[in-house]
Parts: C-alpha cells; structure tokens; sequence
C-alpha cells in the first residue's frame, strides 16, 4: 500500500492544480519562488524578484520578518493547537483587546476565520442571522457590487461581481443583487486619488431598495477600494452616500477590508480614512503579514449584544472553522501588530503615498496605457486590450516584469500594485522604471 513516502511519479509540475492560474501555460514555463526577504524575492534560478504587490496585497511590512517568525516558532513549541469551541488561549484573548482598540467606532468585537473568503461568509451570515434574531426575518436579500471581490465561497462568489468568478457556478445565492461598480474611463482617467465624477452612482442603491424594499435587505457589503478588480478608487462622497442610505433604511453595511486593512491607505483602515464606519468589517492578509493564515471580521457592539440574549447555555452563533483563531495565527496576528507600531508603518504608508502617486502617474503618455489611479499605497495602469485578445497585453507585461526581477499582479487588462510599505522611495522609483520598460517594449 502507498504510505505517503513513495518517491514521486514523475518529476513533474503536473499534479499541483494551481488557484487563479492558466495551469497549462505556467507548466510550460514555471515561475518558482524559493525564499523571501524584506522588498525581494528569490526565485529557483537565484534571480532577485522586487515584490510590487506585497505578495497578494498581504505582506504589509515586508518578508521575512524576524519577530513574527519567532512568535510562530515560540508558540508552535509551546502549544500548536487548542479547540476553538468551548476553549480559549491566551493568544486568542489578548488579540481581540488589542484588535478591537484598533478597530474604529464601535466595532468592539471580533470574529475569526482563515481567509478573507471565510470572513466574507462570516459577515454575510451574521448580518442574516442578527436581523432574524430581531424578529425582521425577511430581510434576506444581500447587495453587493458589479466588479467587486469578495473571495471565493459562495457567499463571497454570490455578492462579487467579477464576471469570470460567477459564470462558471450556476445561479449561486438567491437574493442578491448588485449597485453598479463606479469606473468610467471617459470620467475619470488619470485622476490621482478620489474621483469627483461618481457620487450618484451610491444613489442606485435607492433604486435597488425601490425594487426589492428595504423590508427585504438584510446587508450590502463592498470594498471601500475595489481591489482585485484593479484599484478602482471611490468617488468622493460616494461612500458616505451609501452610508447615509443604509441607516435610513435600517441595512446593515459590510466594509470588506480584506486589501485595504492594516495600513494600505495610511490609516489602520480603510474606515479610518475616509472616516466612515460600517456594522461590519472583514479583515485578512496583512492581519499576519501574510505569514499564516487568518482573517477576523469586526463587529459592532448592537449586533453582537443582540445575539447575548436568552438562556445563557444557547450558543448564541452556530457558526465557526476548527482554526477559527490557531494559536499559531493569533501568535503572527499579534507579532505582525508590534511590527507595524514598531516600524510606525501606517504613518510611513502616509508618507509614502504622494511619492507612490506621482511616480505612477509618471508612466502617463506610454503606449497603450489608457488610465493610471491610486489611493494611499495602491495603484493601477490599465492597458488598451488588444483586439480580440483581452488580457494578453497586460500578461505579455507581467512576464516582461518578471523577467526584469518585478513581480506585479495582472488582473484583466490592468497591472494592480500594492508595495510593501517598507518600500524605499528608490525602490518604488525601481518598480516605476521597470514597469515602465515593460510596457514600452509590449507591444
Ligand atoms: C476584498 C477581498 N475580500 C475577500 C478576499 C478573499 O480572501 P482569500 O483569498 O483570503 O479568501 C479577497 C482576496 O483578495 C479580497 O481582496
């Protein structure tokens, strides 16, 4: 019988069915990376990658770190695994007191999962169970946002609005329906930070509340900056307008902060910056640096008092993952937070954004490039697709940046980055003058 020691079939790539990748076309010509430190990779071929994309939006203090990497060892030695249901750990306990004072408003206190995709259906589920444990069980329905991301379970798949994501996965959730997403070239090409142009477009969800009624609305969730989609920055007032709409008609909003938590945009979050608070708020990635995985969802104090109601041996949330809060991750989670004080990061992130704008902003005018936008440490260029080709000039761009030792994230037709907020001015200077070598030479 195989016993799991057996030497592999063949020396080949073929059984790893890699995520969100063209299998066929990476087999043919991998790209391997072996170690990481600080603003670099290192691939199998020894060459220097610089990472413009903080690994998938996570590494928000750079790889490698020492301390976080020691928190993991020390509490890997100590206790590797607790249950998460009926028992704590000291981790878990001191993560949440020292999540919930970062959190802004009155997000007080804190749910764990693994992904930013288990986060997503955390939050979707608990703004449906909090309106029927109200005794308003009609509200079901869940609004989320054309181009938006919200991972890839089928909550998450259902409220998203990235086409490829939905079509290959039947009629997903019932219920939901979509605001429209907010990018318009024509508007708002070029601009640097928040667009004017847009605002109205927050007044669809009172079309949507008109169709449906608001009796029937249980939440609507979108990131504050769509992220995977290719950086599409709100328009100013736009969220304050959804805000506004949600509380006037008793629905519950999602932040989904699973990108732009822990510093992205300067401040902890997204929240802080553009000063608005929502009932929930889903965090992952940089919530350990990337380094294990964790996501948690922020939850105002009226939603988790409503569910501290009746007999006290009722568990008050059917619902939760056996890593729901791994010792190893809350170790990482609480290590990653010295670092970002230690480093003063997100005031760093403040500083380095207006060095980040104007040196992406300095490939306008290449070939092809038919939009750049940013907000705090995110930017997009977004390419002329080629006829009857889409997506294959910005992949033709990301191969030439790896090439040149520049790892960035292709989505669509758009390169998306997201720098570590360690990065040096002369680093972000590098992947500027990279990206743009690339571009210029794709045709
Ligand atoms: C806004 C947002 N939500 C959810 C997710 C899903 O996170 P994960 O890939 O950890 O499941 C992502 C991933 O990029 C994301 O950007």
């Amino acid at each position: 019988m195989p016993d799991g020691t057996q030497r592999p079939k063949a020396n080949t790539h073929e059984p790893y069915w890699m995520p969100f990748t063209a299998n066929r076309q990476f087999k043919a010509a991998p790209r391997i990376l072996v170690s990481a430190k600080g603003m670099h990779y290192t691939d199998d071929q020894g060459r220097q990658i610089l990472d413009s994309s903080s690994g998938l939006w996570c590494v928000n203090a750079g790889h490698g770190r020492e301390k976080i990497t020691e928190a993991i060892r020390a509490q890997a030695e100590v206790m590797d695994y607790a249950p998460a249901f009926q028992c704590g750990h000291p981790g878990a306990v001191e993560l949440s007191a020292r999540l919930t004072s970062l959190f802004p408003g009155d997000l007080d206190h804190v749910f764990y999962a693994n992904s930013g995709s288990e986060a997503v259906d955390t939050a979707l589920k608990i703004a449906l169970a909090y309106h029927q444990l109200r005794g308003d069980a009609r509200r079901t329905r869940l609004i989320g946002r054309e181009r938006g991301y919200h991972g890839v379970g089928i909550g998450g798949t259902s409220v998203g609005g990235i086409s490829n994501n939905r079509k290959h996965f039947g009629n997903l959730l019932a219920g939901i329906d979509h605001l429209p997403h907010t990018h318009n070239l024509s508007e708002m090409a070029f601009t640097r930070g928040q667009p004017e142009w847009g605002t109205h477009l927050a007044e669809d969800l009172e079309r949507i509340i008109a169709l449906h009624d608001a009796s029937t609305i249980a939440a609507v969730i979108i990131e504050p900056v769509a992220g995977s989609t290719g950086v599409l920055v709100p328009p100013k007032g736009y969220l304050e307008k959804i805000r506004s709409i949600c509380d006037e008609h008793g629905i519950l909003l999602i932040f989904d902060e699973v990108i732009t938590g822990f510093g992205r945009l300067g401040d902890p979050f997204a929240a802080d910056y553009f000063g608005i608070v929502p009932d929930l708020m889903t965090t992952a990635k940089g919530l350990t640096n990337g380094s294990v995985p964790m996501s948690a969802v922020a939850v105002c104090s009226q939603i988790y008092d409503s569910f501290m109601q009746g007999p006290d041996h009722i568990i008050e949330l059917f619902h939760g993952y056996t890593y729901s809060g791994h010792p190893l991750a809350c170790a990482a989670a609480l290590a990653t937070l010295d670092v970002f004080a230690e480093d003063d990061l997100f005031n760093r992130s403040q500083t380095l954004a207006p060095i980040w704008e104007s040196a992406i902003h300095s490939l306008k005018g290449l070939s092809n490039v038919i939009d750049i936008r940013n907000i705090g440490m995110m930017g997009a260029v977004e390419l002329m697709p080629r006829d009857g080709a889409p997506t294959t000039r910005a992949y033709a761009v990301y191969l030439a940046c790896y090439e040149k030792g520049l790892l960035v994230r292709q989505t669509g037709d758009i390169i998306a980055m997201s720098p570590p907020l360690i990065a040096t001015k002369a680093q972000i200077g590098e992947i500027i003058s990279i990206l743009g070598e690339a571009i210029c030479e794709t045709d």
